[in-house]
């Protein structure tokens, strides 16, 4: 448990992440009825760019900063709008001194009827989040391992939402975790929106993962291909050494503008977001000729 988001928030991994991750909670607050959102690995909720940690590590300044300073075509401004006004909305007097995780952007855009369950296994985080939620009544912060809990929180009793699997990937057995996580997640609950977050460091690990989980979705539960979508950015070669080139996430049940919105977005962050030379994205079902079974992993 050594991993502190506070030494990466608001980098350009989490541009991507948070941007997704509004789209498809925006999506959801569409209809009425109550939505549930279960965050796995919630962390601390929001980050203080000014702390020490943000200071000896300011990769903020390559992410979020570059985005708000950057001038956005309308379709940009647009895909970006949702999770923009969570930033603005930590940041009231109209700087930049804080940035929301997910925890937070969940509690900016669900509505009074909606319910967001949070689980973090570091003991001092966790109690950060309780303290800094206490007073919202839809909030439920437990100190938890997120893959374990998710077998008694799912399907909740909303029928309608979003789980948020954000792992730290300090352990090497993490996608294997990830993976058991989200057949059995799926499993549990095969209409709720599911979206996983992965590190672009080992390619090969990533693109077995994503591979093993489009085509038990597609060739064993029956889901149609658009239920899945995967969204990458690297913002230099990624195999430079040195810091975290590429990450992005895969989506299971995306909203249906979803594509559309990344369409727009992927190459526009591409341009204002690259460190160096071999940046790139894709935008893709996470299909391809391999055959990669989930369980071997
Ligand atoms: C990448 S951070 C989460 C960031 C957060 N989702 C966001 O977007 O703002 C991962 C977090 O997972 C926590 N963690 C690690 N293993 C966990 C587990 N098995 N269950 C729950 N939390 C865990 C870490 O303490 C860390 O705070």
């Amino acid at each position: 448990m050594n991993y502190r988001h506070a030494f990466h928030a608001g980098n350009f991994a989490d541009v991507l992440k948070h941007a997704v991750l509004a789209l498809c909670l925006n999506h959801l607050i569409r209809k009425d009825k109550p939505a549930r959102y279960i965050d796995t690995h919630a962390g601390t909720g929001r980050y203080d760019l000014t702390s020490d940690a943000a200071r000896r590590s300011p990769e903020w300044q390559a992410g979020v900063a570059r985005v708000m300073d950057a001038s956005r075509p309308e379709a940009v401004e647009a895909a970006l709008a949702p999770w923009l006004k969570t930033v603005r909305a930590c940041n009231p007097d109209g700087g930049l001194s804080a940035y929301p995780g997910s925890p937070d952007i969940a509690a900016a855009i669900l509505r009074e009827q909606d319910r967001i369950h949070l689980c973090e296994l570091h003991e001092a985080d966790c109690r950060t989040l309780d303290q800094r939620y206490a007073r919202d009544a839809r909030i439920k912060a437990e100190q938890r391992d997120g893959y374990k809990a998710l077998a008694a929180l799912l399907p909740p009793r909303e029928r309608r939402g979003l789980v948020m699997i954000d792992p730290p990937f300090e352990q090497r057995d993490e996608m294997a975790a990830m993976a058991r996580a989200a057949r059995a997640g799926l499993e549990r609950w095969p209409t709720g929106t599911f979206i996983f977050w992965r590190p672009l460091k080992d390619l090969w690990a990533c693109d077995r993962f994503d591979e093993g989980l489009a085509q038990w979705l597609l060739f064993e539960e029956g889901f149609d291909p658009e239920k899945v979508l995967r969204a990458d950015l690297w913002v230099r070669d990624l195999e430079s050494e040195g810091k975290l080139a590429g990450a992005g996430v895969v989506v299971v049940n995306p909203p249906h503008t979803l594509e559309a919105d990344l369409l727009a977005l992927l190459p526009w962050l591409c341009d204002v977001l690259k460190q160096g030379e071999g940046a790139g994205w894709r935008l893709d079902g996470a299909l391809t000729e391999a055959s990669v079974d989930l369980d071997t992993l």
